[in-house]
């Protein structure tokens, strides 16, 4: 695997041809290129990648909080889906690993990026002020991309935080695209401003704008489906929810960052995290979630 480190990200590929960019702000994967440079990630053409803004598309990361900050509790402070996708992150360093095709294994390469709260800016700190340190690791390999967040409280006080990995796929046609692996699942729908709802289809398909957080998933395998025929998996590790997301014509209008406009036709998020509720993590304690998410070409 070749790794190329710039003043403002990192790329990585496989001589096999795959390939995942990673911006330092944010850790925001803005590109994932499987077999044949299949780009499987939308990313708006007028996304902000100065660093001045969170990207429109790819995979930004939500912590500590998800949504606007809730009024109640110590991250009310901070902006929505937190500051995480909003700031630099460092690059850690990689490791690579060449595959034995006798033995089955494939290349792969892991890029790990870290945030603690020491980089934070006063008023971030202040904010949420807690000491943490964040280590997000980016794995590429023939299977997939894998992306794991682990959190770690440095500091006396316990904490509580969301997570979530804000993927933004790429589809061919949003009418013909449909989302297996919600069954039966109980959700709450803000466009609807529905607190409870069941999924009752087995098969979910878009037709307009959506806006679920679908909560502690039976299964860990969430499929989305182009034309009935397999196109991604998204497998959780340690995280039982799930958003699904896409804006569609009113609100894609609405946002300055989102183009072309009819761009919403060519994406689905499907958001792995834990954003029921939260995560408490006491002083000196760690954790760790994150999904592997397969093209199915
Ligand atoms: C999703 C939320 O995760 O992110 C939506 O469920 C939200 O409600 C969307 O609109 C995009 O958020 P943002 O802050 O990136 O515009």
């Amino acid at each position: 695997p070749t790794v190329d480190v710039s003043d403002n990200g990192v790329t990585a590929k496989l001589p096999t041809g795959e390939s995942v960019e990673v911006l330092l702000h944010g850790a925001s994967v803005i590109s994932w290129k499987s077999k044949g440079e299949v780009e499987n990630l939308w990313l708006s053409e007028s996304a902000v990648l100065d660093g001045s803004k969170p990207v429109r598309g790819g995979i930004p990361v939500v912590f500590p909080n998800f949504g606007p900050a809730p009024k109640d509790h110590a991250t009310s402070k901070n902006p929505q889906h937190g500051f995480a996708r909003n700031v630099r992150w460092e690059f850690l360093g990689k490791s690579t690993s060449e595959g034995e095709a006798s033995k089955g294994s494939d290349d792969s390469v892991k890029l790990d990026f870290g945030l603690y709260s020491t980089a934070l800016s006063d008023e971030a700190r202040k904010a949420w002020p807690y000491d943490f340190g964040l280590v997000y690791s980016v794995t590429l390999s023939q299977e997939g991309l894998r992306t794991v967040l682990n959190v770690r409280n440095e500091g006396k006080e316990a904490f509580e935080f969301q997570v979530l990995l804000h993927t933004y796929l790429r589809v061919k046609d949003i009418s013909k695209t449909t989302i297996n692996g919600l069954a039966s699942a109980t959700y709450s729908d803000k466009v609807l401003s529905l607190p409870t709802a069941t999924q009752s289809t087995p098969t979910l398909s878009i037709n307009g704008e959506v806006d679920r957080v679908y909560k502690s998933l039976a299964q860990d395998t969430t499929s989305v489906l182009e034309g009935g025929k397999p196109r991604f998996d998204v497998v959780r590790d340690n995280l039982v929810d799930t958003v699904v997301w896409n804006p569609w014509i009113e609100k894609a209008k609405g946002m300055g960052d989102f183009s072309p406009k009819d761009g919403y036709k060519n994406m689905l998020c499907v958001e792995v995290g834990a954003v029921d509720g939260w995560q408490k993590l006491d002083g000196g304690e760690g954790w760790e979630g994150g999904q592997v998410i397969r093209s199915l070409l």
